[in-house]
């Protein structure tokens, strides 16, 4: 069954790269649509397609990854709380706090933002969150919220006594909190998107750009960024930040949280003014991040002024590169030996953002992240490695204990196997 088609229409709607979760799972997804609305092959489902927006909001729903819980990433909330301290609390302003939580899914993410703000006794009034996603399912499930346990994987149980009451369906979130939350569902990708009032605050993006392609990524940066407030703070995943810094953004020093301003980096700050009448009709704040972006646009094309390299500067380049890059991966090895996460980390995220393909980069992130607990993200990292290098035999066992741990026994069994398989064929070549 050839899905190009539909793969291609995925892409240029929800941005979604086909690669991030497997041609396989989309076959599925595609052959459970096509027995839902009744098509006899995969050429009538095109057509179907075509002729019904319903059947491409059915299909999106089914390959969309809702994954989330409670206070995901706690390193990351820590940041999100330093920002407040050190940037919001002394605020001589009365105006609210305003934070976008996209995409949110089924709201675990904006009710802990809620409730992190109560817990700092930020109040009500203070403070407006809104929340989005693209998933009807899932903003249905957000604003009825009943969660089970499963939602709260290694967050604090006394959250569950504050913040919520039982039921016989699970954990009901309080009124307090969900009034708390404006849901609404939007396409990070379109139009009405982009046209939403701007001016948040705090932007938390996470487990978004990972499934989008180069060009959707692009376009989603580029909407964050006019949304966020010059002085604001933008969070996203650990392995997000590689579009960041070369849209515009510069990175916060907080430990482990993955968070961003616009031009925060005084060095950019100097440099640049925005064209002269247009400055004043723009708050001053974006101004500062219109003037970033106009520098990060003329610094990239400065490359073209130069002569250009021989071949064999190039071939010498690659090789002192690719030489660097092993004794930057050496010495994430060895901060992680001596218990210094964060800086093993920030090598980790450096590298896969100058080099994507990167299986090694992958592979050591996914032990760091898992050192810091957070085993769901590292299976994301290691996955990646594997599918860089499928024959990459350390990662496909450490992918297989990871598995095993995360009670997910099936895959534990069938990356174990193909560890098992890379094995054997390199004791074959050797034994040759
Ligand atoms: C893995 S969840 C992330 C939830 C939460 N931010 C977190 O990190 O726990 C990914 C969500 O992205 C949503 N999504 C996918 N494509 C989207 C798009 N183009 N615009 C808005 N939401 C999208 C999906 O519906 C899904 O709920």
């Amino acid at each position: 069954m050839d899905i190009t088609p539909v793969i291609e229409l995925l892409r240029t709607r929800i941005g979604l790269n086909a690669e991030s979760i497997g041609v396989q799972v989309l076959e599925k997804a595609v052959r459970d649509c096509m027995a839902e609305c009744g098509s006899a092959s995969i050429e009538e489902y095109i057509q179907t397609l075509m002729c019904f927006p319903n059947e491409v909001d059915r299909l999106v729903e089914s390959v969309v990854i809702p994954e989330t819980y409670f206070f995901r990433d706690k390193e990351l909330f820590n940041g999100f709380k330093e920002y407040l301290r050190q940037f919001w609390l002394d605020r001589k302003t009365s105006a609210p706090l305003r934070v976008l939580s996209v995409p949110c899914s089924t709201g675990e993410e904006p009710y802990s933002i809620a409730m992190l703000l109560f817990d700092m006794n930020i109040g009500r009034d203070r403070f407006h969150i809104d929340a989005v996603d693209i998933s009807v399912q899932a903003l249905d499930a957000a604003m009825r919220g009943v969660y089970t346990a499963y939602s709260f994987r290694g967050t604090d149980p006394s959250l569950c006594n504050r913040y919520f009451s039982k039921s016989a369906e699970g954990y009901v979130i309080k009124k307090e909190v969900s009034s708390a939350v404006n849901f609404q569902q939007g396409n990070i990708l379109t139009w009405d998107f982009a046209s939403m009032r701007a001016g948040y605050d705090v932007i938390f993006c996470r487990n978004l750009l990972i499934y989008f392609d180069n060009a959707a990524k692009k376009k989603a940066v580029s909407v964050l960024f006019r949304l966020l407030n010059g002085d604001g703070v933008l969070f996203v995943g650990h392995a997000e930040t590689a579009r960041l810094s070369a849209d515009g953004f510069s990175r916060l020093a907080f430990p482990r949280a993955f968070a961003h301003r616009i031009g925060a980096d005084p060095e950019h700050r100097r440099v640049v003014p925005c064209p002269s009448g247009h400055k004043e009709k723009l708050p001053a704040a974006r101004a500062q991040g219109d003037a970033h972006r106009a520098r990060v646009v003329s610094k990239k094309t400065e490359p073209d002024a130069l002569p250009r390299r021989s071949g064999e500067a190039h071939g010498q380049d690659a090789a002192k590169s690719r030489t660097n890059a092993a004794e930057r991966i050496a010495e994430a090895y060895r901060l992680v030996g001596a218990g210094d996460i964060d800086n093993a980390l920030r090598i980790c995220e450096d590298l896969v953002a100058h080099d994507s393909y990167s299986a090694q980069a992958y592979y050591i992130l996914g032990q760091v992240v898992d050192s810091t607990g957070d085993g769901y993200l590292a299976e994301e990292y290691l996955k990646k490695a594997v599918y860089l290098d499928p024959g990459f035999h350390d990662a496909l066992a450490y992918l297989s204990n990871l598995c095993e741990r995360l009670g997910d026994a099936k895959n534990a069994a069938r990356f174990g196997e193909r560890a098992g398989r890379v094995m054997k064929r390199a004791s074959g070549k050797q034994g040759r």
